[in-house]
């Protein structure tokens, strides 16, 4: 069943900066490890060199709470996604990462749907966002929350590239075939250049037979998209969260921050990222 793992190259520096490429990371389950993704790619292409945004998309504010930024007295993506006369430059909030910035969320969010409603073009409202910010960065990173609702469609219609971590598990299999279905229609109907840029195995447990089962069925099920990475469980990533500092620099020698560096290196052989 293994596929031959492949090391990717270190990418060599860029000369230039954007506009970013944004890939959006989504999958309508809780707990998979989106928000762990976003923040240990994103430091993990940062310190590749990469200019990287986080968005943080998800009233729960742990992407931004992983990442140590202040949530309170800021301007979030909330205020932008409503108020398109705020400079989308004054929310974004540099991390302790050199490269990589960030635009924060709160529970404000919760209420976005809601206001969407009645608003024309929708669906936009992130994308209206981000083509503000795009030239500054290589990379924008959006941290779903788990659900398909409007602002997941919102994200899934401002990307360039869709990333599904999913979970070893069973029954975590069963949702995919949902969420790619809502991502081939926001692609018929909203975003036709959509691509799916790869299904990223998390949770993964070499020592049961269980983890490996799945891959196996995630493999066969998804193919070339099931990406070469594959992430292991370990205490290291909550460990990594309550400290408000990704993995490649709360454990840099760790294999968990290697899994991520070569998630980056992967990301950007595949031309997802420049
Ligand atoms: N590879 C992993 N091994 C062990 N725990 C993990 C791993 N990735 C994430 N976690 C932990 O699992 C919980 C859920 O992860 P998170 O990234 O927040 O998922 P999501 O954003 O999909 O809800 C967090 O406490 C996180 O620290
Ligand atoms: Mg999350």
């Amino acid at each position: 069943m293994e596929r031959t793992k492949t090391d990717f190259p270190v990418p060599a520096p860029l000369k230039q900066h954007g506009p970013a490429r944004i890939i959006t990371l989504c999958n309508q389950k809780g707990g998979v490890g989106k928000t762990t993704t976003s923040i240990s790619l994103g430091a993990a292409l940062a310190e590749y060199g990469r200019k990287v945004l986080a968005i943080d998309f998800d009233p729960q504010g742990a992407l931004s709470a992983g990442l140590a930024v202040n949530t309170h007295e800021a301007t979030t993506i909330y205020d932008l996604l409503l108020n398109g006369k705020l400079e989308p430059r004054e929310a974004i909030q540099p991390t302790g990462v050199p490269g990589l910035d960030v635009i924060p969320a709160n529970i404000d969010l919760s209420a976005a749907e809601v206001h969407l409603v009645n608003e024309v073009a929708r669906e936009q409202a992130l994308a209206r966002v981000l083509r503000r910010v795009s030239d500054d960065y290589d990379v924008i990173l959006i941290d779903c929350q788990p659900s398909l609702g409007i602002l997941t469609v919102n994200a899934l219609t401002a990307a360039h590239g869709v990333l599904i971590p999913l979970e070893s598990e069973y029954f975590a299999l069963r949702g995919v075939a949902l969420l790619i279905e809502t991502v081939e229609k926001v692609k018929e109907r909203l975003n036709p250049a959509l691509e799916l840029d790869g299904i990223l195995v998390t949770m993964f447990d070499a020592r049961t037979l269980h983890s490996r089962e799945v891959y196996e069925r995630v493999i066969e099920a998804f193919k070339d998209k099931v990406l070469d990475t594959v992430i292991s469980r370990t205490v290291k990533f909550p460990d990594a969260s309550v400290a408000g500092s990704p993995i490649t620099q709360f454990a840099p020698d760790h294999p968990a921050a290697e899994a991520y560096r070569h998630l980056a290196r992967e990301l950007v052989s595949r031309g997802a990222v420049a």
